[in-house]
């Protein structure tokens, strides 16, 4: 099994003074739900997420090399614009992940992002953004190491993101992602995320269109969050039931039983609400609008026999989750009844996608 300190770098056989890449990397959505974490970003229980494709962080990163100094140096710019409010969330990510690229003190970086989704629409960039960022950092250690293998790129990039953001690490490659140990899933890890191969067809372009019921900030960090897992009354049933939950739903995706998908998945989304209506402090973060499509959806459902689900984040807003083939019965079932439950009628059209992916070469 690898350890944290398989990702620290021996010696670098190459020196490079300047340059720049450019990624973009997309959100996820789990399915089996991340929900307390211990230290060091290492998850309570597996997870495992679609990747998404239309909502993403495209970020660039141009380095020139300096005399090496105590601090980290690098501007930050979003959407073009400098943006000093990130900085201490950007330095804390820096300091975590030094000692895995010790380069990092040795170069001024400016780092330039945006998000393909509005600001403040309550869909969290953290993953999508210690994605994209994580990925470009890795890209300049491979022109420092040119030998190194896309399988290592891939996992220490998701090791990294992860130290920005737990879920973040499920960005990084493949249209489902597990991270976590589960002793019935092979070679996986708390570290980094692993793909999960054997979607079946059922789930291929599997759509997720994200209704906006609440573009506020979020009421509960995921820091907090996560730390209301801590001494929870139902903490660790609930951390079996999610290894349960991924075992039970690699054989849905393997088998292609959609159905089945629907009630593990809702399931899921209720079960992490419910563990925030019963921590102590308590939260509820669903809105009335979110009930409102809930039921709408169920009733839909009954009355159609589409297998369309929801489900959520730690928020109100509501992901609509369902096969391709039935996008257009579905997509006008959200035109005519969910909308009006949205903030402002916004919502946005997703689906399952690759993960990060690189623009350019320097
Ligand atoms: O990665 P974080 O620390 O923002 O936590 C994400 C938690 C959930 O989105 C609620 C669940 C998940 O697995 O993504």
């Amino acid at each position: 099994m690898l350890s944290p300190s398989d990702f620290i770098p021996k010696n670098y056989p190459k020196t490079v003074e300047n340059g720049s890449f450019q990624w973009s990397a997309p959100s996820n959505i789990a399915l089996v739900k991340y929900w307390g974490k211990k230290e060091n970003q290492i998850p309570a229980n597996p997870s495992i997420s679609f990747t998404l494709k239309n909502c993403k962080t495209i970020t660039n990163l141009s380095f020139s090399k300096i005399e090496k100094t105590d601090n980290f140096s690098f501007d930050l710019l979003f959407e073009g614009k400098s943006k000093e409010s990130f900085r201490p969330k950007i330095q804390k990510f820096l300091e975590r992940v030094e000692v895995y690229l010790p380069f990092l003190k040795e170069y001024h970086f400016t780092i330039d992002t945006q998000n393909t989704f509005p600001h403040s629409s309550g869909i969290a960039s953290s993953a999508s953004g210690m994605a994209a960022l994580a990925v470009n950092f890795m890209s300049l250690e491979k022109e420092l190491n040119p030998e190194m293998t896309e399988g290592y790129f891939n996992q220490k990039a998701s090791f990294l993101a992860r130290l920005g953001s737990g879920s973040a690490c499920r960005s990084i490659k493949g249209e489902v992602v597990i991270w976590g140990n589960h002793n019935q899933t092979e070679n996986s890890s708390d570290l980094f995320g692993i793909e999960f191969s054997e979607l079946h067809h059922n789930f291929k372009n599997y759509q997720d269109t994200i209704l906006l019921v609440d573009k506020g900030e979020k009421q509960v960090s995921s820091t907090l969050g996560h730390d209301l897992m801590n001494g929870h009354p139902f903490a660790e049933r609930r951390f079996e039931q999610a290894h349960k939950n991924l075992s039970q739903i690699k054989t849905i995706l393997t088998n292609g039983d959609v159905n089945e998908f629907v009630k593990l998945v809702e399931s899921e989304a209720l079960t992490l609400h419910a563990m925030m209506m019963t921590s102590m402090p308590y939260f509820i973060l669903m809105k009335p609008n979110t009930l409102e499509i809930i039921n709408k959806i169920w009733k839909f459902r009954e009355q159609t026999s589409i297998p369309v689900c929801f489900t959520l984040d730690a928020g109100a807003n509501v992901h609509v989750l369902y096969p391709a083939n039935v996008r257009e019965e579905v997509l006008q079932f959200i035109k005519n009844e969910l909308v009006v439950h949205c903030q402002n009628e916004q919502y946005i059209c997703d689906e399952i996608g690759v993960g990060a992916i690189e623009f350019t070469k320097f």
